[in-house]
């Protein structure tokens, strides 16, 4: 029989084509084909002649007289499917079936099909399509590959800076054969990174916990997620959890949570969660005990196995199991004798074993520190690049697996882990895609994010909010307040919207030597706009506002003294790549605070840094705002908080110690030579007592507290009541807004385990954030459980390698600090006999 040749035409109804699935049941909405499965049979004409020949490897279900002599193609969105047949229908004339697998990598929903044949393709009709499942479609997608294949997916492209497509930071190049996309990596935790461009600067990730709001922070996940995107990048590197109470002069306290394993643990996971809605690979970072810069790829952390389970990471189980986070990034330190990008026990035994993760381990950059040792331990990819995977500097993997000193099942498990975490963050259905992003809405997020996250530690007589209509003069001091407010650096560092107000060359601190001190020596000191001398002037038109930049601490003085009130903005820049050498700001910041305060009590001082600060000129002032590093809308924020158009209720996620002397470890330990490769010991003995714990432990009074935080209000706890059941409990109690102005109290409760666990005194184990109009009172229920993630009943038990509650008495605490005096007894319950 001759037939027209090639003239594809799928047969549809309304652009949905007529397809069906082996039962010859409808494929539609209501019965999709799931990619990477289900056999689907496509009605055409149009494919030409029919011989004796079938398609290679193809079954023949029907008369091999009615298989079309050449073999057509078959894509699902851009995804080849597997052709199993194509012929005539028996018994219909011109009607043709063409056989197919649904592609793997087909894109659920609606997808476009077509039908190519000999040069000629049909019309696009479309087919429902059902997202696989992520293992099935991983190991559909590994029985295809070559061994080349499988090796290119677990390193990064051999190519320094700037490394890939669209300026990726860090790449792993896709394999279009099977239609698997290149996976595309941009920092970082408090926007995109500053090498893609300008993008949103939102506050500190420090400002964002210090909301003590899931909402807010899915918000400034949001603002990350929707830009990471917009620059055509697919896997988010920000999610860091470490905690920085162990070290808070650690340069990168602002990248991250604070001290408190389950507020940085939920906070982070909002972050995480709120960018991988947006179809990318989030990241928590850096996996795990990284708390220094000081030496930081030398850095030999020892600790206990309790110490570090009850905090650091605890902090990383809570991120992780909150937020599905489908990458953690390995560090440069290492832990109990091995490095963290090949440690064993963290890799395979506690993340992958008892947490269950699923996803995939990569190195931070350039801290992978083996082949397969490393692949053994459980590092899954190499970052930057494939110097020892890739076998690049020592032999590779593939050599490994030819020398039997890796098993091919090894390899396989981390592609399987690099696939399954691209389909379950979408990567297959929704290709990353460069476009623009809603700046005005990021802004007026990252504006939001400091109003909730900035904290009021002092205000004396009311200093605080100003009333704009009864001052005459203010004085603007310090910081380059007239420009804008500072950022913080290394690669969390983010080019504003709409350029730096102002950059400067950073004086780096001794400890800025060695292996990652450049990310402190080439970076600049970046002052995102929005002056708060202009957003002062606008709350306060009627007023002379006058600046003086603070370097004159005289000048500063005398201006100070002719105001009626006096704002002081002081700075304390820190990066990655570096750690502060005390708390104190730097230069003659502390005694232009001193001076100004001493010409006018009328003074409030304004902080913008990275963690814990001391205050030593605290009594002289009239008030302290914290603003953390503000963000691109730090200034109006800061304004409104001062005028009191946002009312201030951000509490502190960290400790402000007294004295570094009141730290673990009053002197950050270094390595002799910092040039040196030698790995040099950094002992926690404070093991879990981190932050608050350690000093409630020791009985150390700090500057301010965690959890603490003034309002323009002043809330009221009532009625508090307690019920306990089993390992549940739940704190009840009426909460009023006794002051004259709308405001939120976060209400905390905290848990005093029986003596016999050696637990601190007190742990936070829940909190909400409670919004009130004056006078507004509302019931309140905070419910504990100790089957959520962060185990807020129980203790490490070494001995059984679990989780355990221990019996005998719990107190449980509410109030709104970590402060004995900032807490009541909210009763106590029994555990056991
Ligand atoms: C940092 C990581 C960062 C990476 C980017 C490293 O220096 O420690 O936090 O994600 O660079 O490549």
């Amino acid at each position: 029989m001759n037939l027209a040749p090639f003239a594809p035409a799928i047969f549809n109804i309304n652009g949905r084509g007529i397809i069906q699935d082996a039962s010859y049941r409808l494929i539609d909405a209501s019965h999709p084909a799931v990619a990477g499965s289900t056999p689907i049979a496509i009605y055409c004409t149009g494919l030409g002649p029919v011989g004796h020949q079938p398609p290679s490897g193809a079954a023949a279900l029907v008369s091999p007289l009615s298989q079309t002599t050449t073999t057509p193609t078959v894509t699902v969105g851009n995804a080849p499917a597997l052709v199993t047949f194509s012929g005539l229908v028996p018994g219909l004339v011109g009607v043709y079936q063409v056989n197919a697998v649904t592609p793997v990598t087909a894109p659920a929903g609606d997808a476009p099909l077509v039908v190519s044949i000999g040069g000629a393709t049909s019309n696009t009709v479309s087919m429902a399509v059902q997202a696989p499942d992520p293992d099935q479609a991983a190991d559909a997608l590994i029985a295809q590959m070559t061994l080349d294949e499988e090796l290119q997916l677990v390193h990064g492209a051999y190519i320094v800076n700037p490394v890939g497509p669209l300026g990726a930071e860090e790449w792993v190049p896709g394999i279009p054969r099977l239609n698997i996309p290149d996976l595309l990596y941009a920092d970082g935790p408090v926007g995109v990174y500053a090498s893609f461009g300008p993008a949103t600067a939102l506050p500190s990730a420090m400002a964002s916990a210090a909301s003590w709001d899931l909402n807010e922070a899915a918000k400034y996940g949001t603002a990350i997620g929707t830009e990471v995107r917009a620059y055509g990048m697919n896997v988010w590197l920000g999610g860091n959890v470490n905690l920085g109470g162990r070290e808070p002069r650690n340069g990168r306290t602002f990248e991250a949570a604070g001290e408190d394993p389950l507020l940085a643990g939920k906070i982070k996971a909002a972050h995480v969660r709120a960018v991988q809605d947006h179809y990318l690979i989030g990241t928590l970072k850096h996996y795990a005990l990284n708390d220094q810069e000081t030496g930081r790829t030398t850095a030999a952390v020892v600790t206990s196995e309790r110490g570090e389970r009850e905090s650091d990471l605890l902090a990383f189980e809570i991120a992780l199991k909150d937020s599905n986070a489908q990458s953690v990034m390995c560090s440069y330190n290492m832990v109990n004798g091995a490095y963290a990008c090949q440690n064993d026990f963290l890799l395979n035994g506690v993340l992958k074993g008892d947490w269950g993760f699923q996803g995939f381990v990569a190195s931070d950059a350039f801290a992978t520190q083996s082949s397969a040792a490393a692949a053994l331990a459980g590092l899954d990819q190499e970052q930057m690049g494939g110097y020892y995977f890739g076998g690049v500097w020592a032999p590779g993997l593939e050599s490994a697996i030819q020398s039997g000193q890796m098993p091919q099942s090894r390899l396989d498990d981390m592609v399987h882990r690099i696939l399954r975490a691209m389909f379950v963050a979408g990567l297959f259905n929704h290709p990353s895609a460069a476009g623009s992003f809603d700046a005005a809405a990021d802004a007026a997020i990252a504006q939001e994010a400091l109003e909730q996250g900035a904290v009021l530690l002092k205000n004396s007589a009311g200093l605080l909010p100003l009333d704009a209509s009864k001052i005459g003069s203010i004085a603007v001091i310090g910081s380059h307040s007239d420009v804008g407010v500072l950022s913080g650096g290394g690669s969390a560092q983010v080019i504003p919207v709409g350029g730096p107000a102002l950059t400067l060359s950073p004086q780096c601190p001794p400890s800025a030597v060695g292996p990652g001190a450049a990310a402190c020596t080439n970076a600049k000191e970046v002052f995102d706009p929005s002056s708060p001398l202009a957003a002062i002037q606008a709350q306060a038109p009627k007023a002379s506002v006058q600046f003086n930049d603070g370097t004159d601490t005289a000048a500063a003085a005398a201006l100070a003294q002719s105001s009626s009130v006096a704002i002081v903005f002081v700075s304390q820049w820190e990066s990655e790549g570096m750690d502060l050498p005390d708390l104190n700001f730097s230069g003659n910041q502390d005694a232009l605070v001193a001076a100004v305060a001493a010409a006018n009590p009328r003074t409030i001082v304004v902080m913008e840094n990275g963690g814990p600060q001391l205050a030593p000129w605290l009594p002289q002032v009239g008030a302290l705002l914290e603003a953390w590093y503000p963000g691109q809308r730090g200034g109006q924020a800061i304004a409104n908080l001062l005028f009191g158009s946002v009312n201030p209720s951000g509490k502190l996620p960290i400790t402000f110690p007294a004295s570094v002397s009141d730290l673990p470890r009053p002197v950050i330990p270094a390595p002799i030579d910092p040039s040196s490769s030698t790995p040099f010991r950094v002992d926690y003995t404070e093991g879990f007592n981190v932050g608050y714990k350690w000093y409630d432990v020791n009985r150390i009074s700090p500057l301010f507290p965690f959890g603490f935080g003034l309002s323009y209000s002043n809330f009221a706890f009532s009625n508090v009541s307690l019920a306990a059941n089993g390992q549940q409990f739940q704190v009840t109690f009426d909460l009023t807004n006794t002051g004259g102005v709308t405001g939120a109290e976060v209400a905390q409760v905290y848990l005093g385990l029986p003596a016999s666990t050696g637990e601190p005194p007190r742990r936070l184990v829940g909190w909400s954030k409670v919004f009130l109009q004056p006078g507004q009172k509302r019931s309140v229920t905070i419910a504990v459980d100790n089957a959520d993630s962060s185990h807020p009943l129980s203790y490490w038990d070494v001995n059984s390698e679990s989780w355990q509650v221990a019996p005998g008495d719990y107190t449980v605490y509410l109030g709104n600090s970590s402060a004995s005096t900032g807490l009541t007894v909210a009763g106590a319950f029994h555990v056991g006999q």
